[in-house]
């Protein structure tokens, strides 16, 4: 039953057991932590046979290229053909950059910014200001770089299947200050959303006031299934060309949770034109990037059915967390109509919805009760949440009893703050 049919009497019993509830967890001196999307220490160690993947006496590359030296700055053609296939473009349509996505997709904005890019009138920076489109919720990262970068972020919001395209059109049409879009496809951060077909044929087809629109297609679990092997995505790229607009898409993706955070092989795909402009852009900051960890990555997955063997495994450990947190929310809230949830498919996290103006409070009363969750509000433009709602759960990093007790903290708080709301209301 809804607690909110409840009458106040039995709204009031409600919140005395659950706070007995919250006292004896915090009884229990917890030390839990769901705030980063992190590959656990069993994950990382699937990779490690990329650390013996080259070796002072079998370091050379095809064609016995040195890569010990500097040259091929746009990357190592065995490197081009394994992560041609993992973006789903040509190997001509890919630079590989260094270890990590999120580096390579700032550097592409502030280049934008400064230059522009193939089709700009002049540089993103010129107008006042730029304006980005930012799906809610989101990832914090990509709001981050929009705000240092001097964009106005306008949110539009997330749904089952993309973003709002209505709403995204409608932004589009006029308005030439409006540059780009924020895309995660698939297994979105936060929800695990994954974008339909006719949400990237609109994408892919929509009128821009802007001549030189990009979508910055973040396709960073493109392969993290959970368990029923990953999900189809129609190629942005091609969608585009054929719409005519080639050069609208430039894409992203990287092996931080596939083999090293942090340490793996940052990839980007699009255009031959974007192509072109993004290396000489990149060439003046950097001679090449690392290629010794570009080759020990294609020695050690081979090929792109390599790398989907290798995610199964990765689905065989975080799996049983994610379904964990299904279960707990499921046997702690369903039916109470407090909070929502997703329940992904593939990807890092898990998005819950609670009552307008009670995340924060969720996660500060789970912080004194030792489960550090990621800070409400994470998941929106400079870290504000306008309903006060959004939760971001995290459990790939916790072993799994930790996982399990980390949602019986949160299932209690949720609980607590949401009757203490309704309480509220009704008096
Ligand atoms: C959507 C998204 N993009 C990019 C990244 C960062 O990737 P990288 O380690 O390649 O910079 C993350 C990490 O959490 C992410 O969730």
């Amino acid at each position: 039953m809804s607690l909110s049919e409840l009458d106040g009497a039995a709204l009031a019993a409600k919140e005395t057991a659950a706070e007995a509830q919250y006292r004896e967890l915090c009884g229990r001196n917890l030390i839990l932590d769901m705030t980063r999307g992190k590959p656990a220490p069993d994950q990382l160690d699937l990779s490690n046979g990329l650390l013996t993947a080259v070796t002072p006496d079998d370091h050379l590359g095809e064609d016995d290229e040195d890569y010990r030296n500097y040259g091929m700055g746009t990357g190592i053609p065995e490197a081009k053909r394994l992560f041609a296939d993992f973006l789903d473009v040509a190997p001509d349509e890919i630079v590989i950059g260094g270890n990590s996505s999120l580096n390579l997709m700032y550097d592409f904005i502030a280049g934008a910014v400064l230059h522009g890019v193939p089709g700009s009138d002049r540089p993103w920076g010129q107008e006042t200001p730029p304006k980005f489109i930012c799906p809610v919720p989101g990832y914090d990262r990509h709001f981050l770089v929009c705000e240092k970068l001097g964009f106005e972020m306008v949110t539009v919001d997330m749904q089952d299947d993309g973003p709002d395209m209505d709403a995204v059109e409608a932004l589009v049409a006029d308005d030439p200050a409006v540059k780009a879009i924020w895309c995660v496809p698939k297994y979105s951060n936060p929800t695990g959303a994954v974008y339909a077909d006719t949400v990237i044929d609109r994408l892919a087809a929509m009128t821009t006031a802007a001549p030189d629109f990009r979508i910055i297609w973040d396709n960073a679990y493109a392969e993290h299934h959970l368990g029923n092997g990953p999900a189809k995505l129609k190629n942005i790229l091609e969608a585009c060309r054929a719409a005519g607009h080639p050069d609208r898409p430039v894409l992203f993706g990287s092996t931080s949770k596939i083999s090293y955070a942090g340490a793996g092989v940052a990839v980007l795909g699009g255009s031959k034109a974007n192509i072109s402009d993004i290396a000489d852009k990149m060439a003046v900051a950097n001679i090449g990037h690392d290629k010794l960890n570009q080759l020990r990555h294609t020695r050690f997955y081979g090929d792109l059915d390599g790398i989907r063997d290798h995610m199964n495994k990765h689905a065989a450990l975080i799996g049983p967390k994610f379904a964990a947190v299904d279960e707990a929310l499921n046997r702690h809230l369903a039916g109470k109509g407090i909070a929502t949830w997703t329940k992904p498919e593939g990807g890092y996290f898990v998005s819950v919805d609670v009552l307008d103006g009670c995340a924060a409070e969720i996660v500060r009363l789970a912080g004194e009760a030792g489960v550090k969750l990621t800070p409400a509000g994470a998941t929106f433009p400079k870290g504000e949440d306008p309903r006060d709602r959004n939760i971001r759960l995290a459990p790939t990093f916790p072993a799994l009893d930790e996982v399990q007790l980390s949602m019986e903290v949160f299932c209690a708080c949720v609980e607590l703050v949401c009757v203490r709301k309704l309480r509220s209301a009704g008096t």
